[in-house]
């Protein structure tokens, strides 16, 4: 087998009659909810984006709502889920909605392909799934599947790749059931075609016409070139407690985790900036300085290697660039990204 065939698809919606798990945006696949939900699922798993799912729904249930939303609290529903510019181009695209589509998400692929932070495949995922548009939608587990099936040893990172491959499903797409096709595949890649080792090929409902299993290579597949190894960032995090209240500042407009709240953070080895150094200064006048303990976070292209410290300051730091905050006022109305959680564990859990 070199190409998938149509008479490969029966089975595959069969199993997934049976075994597609029940997930809340599956329920009522409106193009707003499909939408928001493959928005949340591009880096992020499934599990993971349930609770943020619902909560997001019900904060904002239409896309008026969402085009509307104080950016503060858009960032706080999207709190812990990371990659926080997917919150921000959903903001963007709604109020694209309102203005050009009369508040009407269009249902057509190449126009769903212009609103800011869709691209193939989400354009593809919706315009299927919820407006039954015959468009594939090629993520990461599609492509896994597709390279196994086939045995198909090319780099899956490569645009090449990844555009024969979504010719190959385009030829067998059904027409009367895309939305269910393409989730199937997904379904099939994230349940059962499981990624770095251990696919379970005894449930799988093309066993019999997968080359890989047929060759025992299932593990060769997907090839993907190594990676170059990520750049390393030694920080130190401060929480700074004065009078009962902490610290945080509001990282740069522009780069990593941009405009969303952080404890005063100083890139260790760099340049100082003006900010750096009153920190640098504080920290080395304070007599009530602690070691926290070590956090660490990985990036696309950059790792941070935290240590943390608790400082507990006599007289307060006169810098505009700094909020003073209570627990309360924190836990309520700064979003504060994951990267800092070994901070929050630590106000939140053991200096209590
Ligand atoms: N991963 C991302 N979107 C998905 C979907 N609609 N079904 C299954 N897995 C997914």
């Amino acid at each position: 087998m070199e190409h998938l065939y149509k008479e490969m698809v029966p089975a595959l919606l069969h199993w997934y009659d049976y075994n597609a798990r029940i997930l809340p945006w599956r329920s009522e696949p409106t193009p707003y909810r499909v939408w928001i939900s493959e928005i949340m699922l591009q880096q992020t798993r499934v599990e993971a984006v349930k609770p943020y799912y619902d909560r997001f729904m019900e904060a904002l249930p239409d896309v008026k709502a969402l085009s509307e939303v104080d950016d503060d609290k858009l960032m706080k529903l999207w709190e812990g889920l990371g990659y926080y510019n997917r919150a921000r181009n959903l903001k963007a695209a709604a109020q694209t909605v309102m203005e050009e589509y009369e508040g009407v998400i269009p249902d057509v692929y190449e126009e769903l392909l212009k609103l800011k932070g869709i691209g193939e495949y989400t354009a593809g995922a919706v315009a299927s799934i919820a407006c039954k548009r015959a468009v594939p939608a090629v993520d990461g587990n599609v492509l896994r599947v597709v390279a196994r099936l086939l045995a198909n040893g090319d780099d899956v990172l490569k645009a090449s790749t990844k555009k024969w491959m979504t010719q190959e499903i385009m030829n067998i797409i059904p027409k009367d059931r895309p939305g269910d096709f393409n989730q199937a595949l997904m379904e099939l890649g994230a349940t059962i075609c499981l990624p770095n080792g251990a696919p379970k090929c005894e449930d799988c409902p093309w066993d019999t016409v997968c080359m890989a299993h047929k060759t025992g290579t299932e593990l060769k597949f997907p090839y993907k070139q190594p990676k170059k190894a990520r750049k390393i960032e030694e920080k130190e995090v401060y929480l700074m407690e004065w009078n009962g209240r902490y610290a945080l500042r509001k990282r740069p407009k522009k780069g990593l985790l941009s405009g969303l709240w952080e404890f005063p953070t100083r890139s260790c080895g760099q340049h100082l900036d003006s900010v750096d150094n009153i920190l640098q200064k504080t920290v080395e006048l304070s007599e009530n300085v602690d070691k926290i303990g070590t956090g660490k976070h990985i990036f696309s292209h950059i790792e941070w290697h935290m240590t943390g410290y608790h400082i507990l300051l006599q007289n307060k730091i006169e810098d505009d660039n700094f909020v003073w905050v209570t627990k309360e006022e924190l836990e309520e109305a700064y979003a504060v990204p994951a990267a800092f959680a070994f901070m929050k564990d630590y106000l939140f859990v053991k200096a209590d």
